[in-house]
């Protein structure tokens, strides 16, 4: 089975002052094509630092992965890529809804567009 998305042992860590904060960890998950996925949890449980790392999101500098940590799009591993090969995925074959839909989409354009 081909995976679009394959998500391995994601464990995401902030600098913060003198020591490592740990916002996600060991998280798996994959999504085939067609699939639907739906990660569900508690308020600060890691949910959007998850969505954030695919698309290479969060603080440069600040943001630490795991050795182990791998995120693969189409089996092309996202967190070696470089910035421009990032900018030819980022809203072009992933996308993200941000929070607060009133403000993240525009009510002029349909959603499918
Ligand atoms: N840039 C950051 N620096 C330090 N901590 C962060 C950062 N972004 C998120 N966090 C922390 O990571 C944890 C997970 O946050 P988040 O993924 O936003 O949770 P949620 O599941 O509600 O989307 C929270 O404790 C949050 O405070
Ligand atoms: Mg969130």
């Amino acid at each position: 089975m081909s995976n679009l998305l394959e998500v391995k042992n994601l464990t995401v860590g902030f600098k913060v002052r003198d020591s490592i904060f740990t916002a996600v960890e060991d998280a798996s998950f994959e999504i085939n094509k067609n699939e639907t996925m739906a990660l569900v949890g508690e308020s600060g449980s890691g949910k959007s630092v998850s969505a954030m790392s695919i698309l290479q999101l969060l603080p440069e500098g600040k943001t630490i992965f795991s050795k182990d940590s791998s995120i693969k799009f189409n089996h092309s591993e996202i967190l070696e890529m470089s910035n421009k090969q990032l900018q030819s995925i980022r809203g072009k074959k992933i996308s993200m809804i941000f929070q607060e839909p009133m403000t993240s989409l525009n009510p002029y354009h349909r959603v499918g567009n």
